[in-house]
């Protein structure tokens, strides 16, 4: 029996990305889920050679990372990846470890080798499979640097196939091998056709590209039946898009086994309780507990402006409420999830996880310990964009699907200051003509996030003959791959009139509208 709900990847071809601790490892991973390809992410430290012999890779990344080989004690691989037989990728650092592994030589970082950002690479040598597509426009391609060491010298048996002002040895291989190793980042959008390269790369190790969504559906749902067998599942439902495709996925498999619960702590958008209860209850009959507790959470934050407390209050009522209405559901013995693969690697990554707490995200962490539940996490090894895929495969509709993400705290943490029913209200209003405009205007599905904020400051202001005393609001709206890093969006200077027009005119209570252009970092995307 599997311990958790999740399709059994030895039934595909695996590849492994050996993680040594770069920013963007997540995305060779989502590149490679891109072309169908199972692969999984691991920190070197757990790379054991009894590892490798277990996970059996069709294909190996090194990732890139912020040490330098040149220190004693850096990261490395086990030496029998390179006895595996198999393609190895190398980037950047990765590439470093290869060269440095197998006899060339790499000179510690100073200013005049270091490189940042955007450069272009040549060929150079003859033109292999692992280039086919790649030095497209004018026989030079752009690529996204940024390495502080340099390769002085490439190992035996490996040729230069690509040149840069600042790294004469851009892409080196050993085709023999089928070692493959770049001192770029082919994996971020600053490479623009990265892709190529990793496609090659999957092609000439052999994958077929058997990782597809309707493969997945079936294979989950064996596993979740595998796994909770006659046993009862409580999920928490959010609204939001992964606890959404979880309890789909989850009650087809296991019908009427499954309750949902769908705890409302007041800080919900406008209708969107109602929304949520009747498309579950309704168009899905999966059994839900609509938990009404808003005058437990707003009577709690009352008079409380900190936004570390605000979030930390919410997480203990929710977990407190949720566990209230579990315990009428006799027989739980699991709790479902809608973690997904960011969540996971995030939780074992190289570095343990951020060394910082920004905010403490609000998630049911502590709960199945608390309550004696064993976990169901269906979509723990997909990522966002999969979930969507996944939601899809089920029927879900798309209008649905699309939405915006939207935070555990809800509305608290775009109520900078103290939380009052009135300015709930306010920012609900506003926030629903802000949603409307932007879908009038077709833009939503270009956005990535967008929502009103309520500021703590009345300003003054005229309408008709009056003299006017009102919130401010400040709109927000920005662009991102992943939430972890965002822009703000462009909107026209006609639309931002226009939203302010509207937000003034049909908002009792707001009589002044900004928007904010503060990109992510060094701004949150949220205001607390
Ligand atoms: P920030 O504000 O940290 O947000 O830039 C990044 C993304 O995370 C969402 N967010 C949360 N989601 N619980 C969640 O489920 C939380 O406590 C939480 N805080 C922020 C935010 O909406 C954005 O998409």
């Amino acid at each position: 029996m599997n311990t958790q709900a999740v399709p059994d990847p030895q039934d595909h071809d695996r590849l492994l990305i050996i993680d040594f601790g770069s920013q963007v490892t997540q995305l060779i991973a989502r590149r490679l889920r891109e072309l169908h390809v199972y692969c999984e992410i691991h920190p070197y430290q757990s790379v054991t050679d009894a590892f490798l012999a277990e996970f059996a890779p069709k294909a190996v990344i090194f990732s890139g990372g912020p040490d330098s080989v040149t220190r004693a004690g850096s990261p490395r691989p086990p030496a029998s990846v390179y006895t595996l037989g198999v393609p190895i990728l190398g980037i950047c650092y990765g590439q470093q470890v290869m060269m440095q592994d197998l006899g060339g030589k790499v000179e510690a970082g100073e200013h005049a080798t270091a490189e940042f950002g955007r450069a272009y690479v040549t060929p150079a040598g003859t033109a292999t499979e692992f280039l086919a597509g790649w030095f497209t426009a004018g026989g030079r391609e752009q690529v996204w640097m940024s390495h502080g060491d340099h390769v002085s010298e490439i190992a035996p048996g490996f040729d230069v196939l690509g040149t840069s002002p600042g790294a004469p040895f851009a892409i080196t291989a050993d085709l023999d091998r089928r070692f493959y190793a770049v001192q770029f980042h082919p994996e971020v959008h600053h490479t623009p056709n990265g892709r190529a390269l990793y496609e090659n790369f999957v092609k000439l190790a052999g994958f077929t590209g058997d990782w597809t969504m309707k493969a997945y559906r079936e294979e989950a749902i064996r596993a979740i039946r595998d796994q909770v067998g006659d046993a009862k599942v409580i999920c928490g439902l959010s609204g939001g898009v992964d606890s959404s495709v979880a309890a789909v996925l989850i009650h087809e498999a296991i019908g009427d086994q499954l309750t949902c619960v769908f705890v409302d702590h007041g800080l919900l958008r406008q209708d969107e309780a109602e929304q949520v209860v009747t498309m579950f209850r309704d168009t899905y009959n999966i059994p839900l507990i609509h938990a009404e507790e808003s005058d437990r959470f707003l009577g709690e934050l009352d008079g409380v402006s900190d936004p570390e407390t605000k979030r930390k209050i919410i997480g203990r009522l929710f977990i407190d409420v949720f566990q209230h209405y579990a315990d009428q559901i006799e027989g739980a013995a699991f709790l479902a999830q809608g973690t997904l693969y960011p969540d996971v690697i995030e939780s074992v990554s190289f570095s343990g996880g951020p060394s910082v707490t920004i905010k403490s995200h609000h998630n049911v962490g502590g709960l199945p310990e608390k309550m004696g539940l064993k976990l169901v996490e269906p979509l723990r090894e997909l990522f966002k964009d999969e979930v969507r895929a996944l939601g899809r495969e089920l029927g879900l509709p798309d209008s649905f699907i699309g939405r915006h993400p939207f935070p555990g705290p809800g509305l608290a943490i775009r109520c900078p200051g103290e939380i009052t029913r009135e300015k709930l209200a306010i920012l609900r209003r506003a926030d629903a003509v802000f949603i409307d405009q932007i879908r009038k205007h077709g833009l939503y599905d270009e956005i990535w996030q967008a929502f009103v904020a309520i500021l703590p400051v009345r300003t003054v202001g005229v309408m008709g003959d009056g003299r006017t005393y009102d919130f401010a609001c400040a709109l927000r709206a920005v662009t991102s791959v992943d939430g972890m890093t965002a822009d703000y969006y462009p909107f026209t200077h006609d639309f931002l009139g226009e939203t302010a027009t509207r937000i003034i005119n049909e908002v009792k209570g707001i009589n002044r509208v900004t928007y904010d252009i503060t990109s992510k970092p060094p701004g949150t995307i949220e205001w607390e």
